[in-house]
């Protein structure tokens, strides 16, 4: 049986995937790297579509770093256009997925034309409960902190009350549950800036696959080795089958 026909037992309820390979897709295929781009967005659609279909309630893809300003201006302009093109293409697919689109990252110093398709998308969706996507633009997550702690002192909020719940409360993903799982593609293993504070305790998982060919098959694979994971949090391994048995 293929293993997206079944259901992992336990699914992450915040699942952050680092799109990670384009580049190396479209070498391997003696295509430009543009074309790994745009393979890569025509991926995001069945990757999002899939994590709705399992009821993941967050999902958060990381579509363009802080770093990622020092690629040529000839790619960084392909990445903007194909987010332009995703926005206007799948808009109503997830109007009609009820999923919330939202950003995180330093929105403001993008593009005026990916500003506007952005502060457009997240107005019609806004109401979307079933799932929300977060795309992560120009995001980085020591700029993050910085940013927090900017925002902290800004407040004059008591020492005493700075607490990692009120760093937690300062960042982009305020108020939502930190990712239980952090996947990323293309063999590469490490985090990249990406969700510095929220991904304390997160499983990682490095796939082979570059994003392109990260379909949902390969989601599935990398849901049931997260769903094998035995998760701790500090605790021993007594306490944690003590805890589900109580
Ligand atoms: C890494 O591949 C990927 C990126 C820098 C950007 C991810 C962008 C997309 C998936 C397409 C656009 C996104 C949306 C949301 C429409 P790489 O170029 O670093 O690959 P390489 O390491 O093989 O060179």
């Amino acid at each position: 049986m293929l293993a997206q026909n079944t259901v992992p037992a336990v699914l992450p309820r915040h699942l952050a995937i680092i799109m990670d390979g384009n580049g190396r897709w479209a070498q391997a295929r003696g295509l430009a790297r543009s074309d790994g781009h745009r393979a890569g967005a025509e991926n995001v659609r069945t990757i999002v579509t899939e994590c709705r279909k399992l009821a993941i309630p967050y999902l958060t893809l990381y579509a363009f770093s802080t770093e990622n300003w020092k690629r040529p201006q000839t790619e960084i302009s392909v990445l903007f256009t194909l987010l332009s093109d995703f926005l206007r293409k799948e808009l109503p697919l997830l109007q009609a997925q009820k999923i919330r689109l939202q950003t995180i990252g330093q929105i403001e110093e993008l593009p005026f034309a990916q500003r506007t398709a952005l502060s457009h998308a997240l107005h019609v969706t806004k109401d979307n409960t079933a799932m929300t996507l977060n795309l992560a633009l120009n995001y980085g997550g020591r700029s993050e902190l910085v940013r927090a702690v900017r925002a902290i002192v800004h407040e004059g909020i008591e020492e005493e009350a700075i607490t990692e719940e009120c760093l937690a409360q300062h960042l982009y993903t305020a108020g939502q549950p930190d990712p239980d799982c952090v996947i990323r593609t293309s063999g590469e293993q490490r985090l990249s800036n990406y969700l510095l504070f929220q991904s304390a305790y997160s499983e990682l998982i490095f796939s082979q696959a570059y994003w392109p060919d990260f379909d949902a098959a390969q989601l599935h694979m990398a849901l049931e080795e997260y769903a094998g994971r035995k998760r701790r949090f500090g605790k021993t391994q007594e306490q944690v089958v003590s805890c589900v048995t109580d």
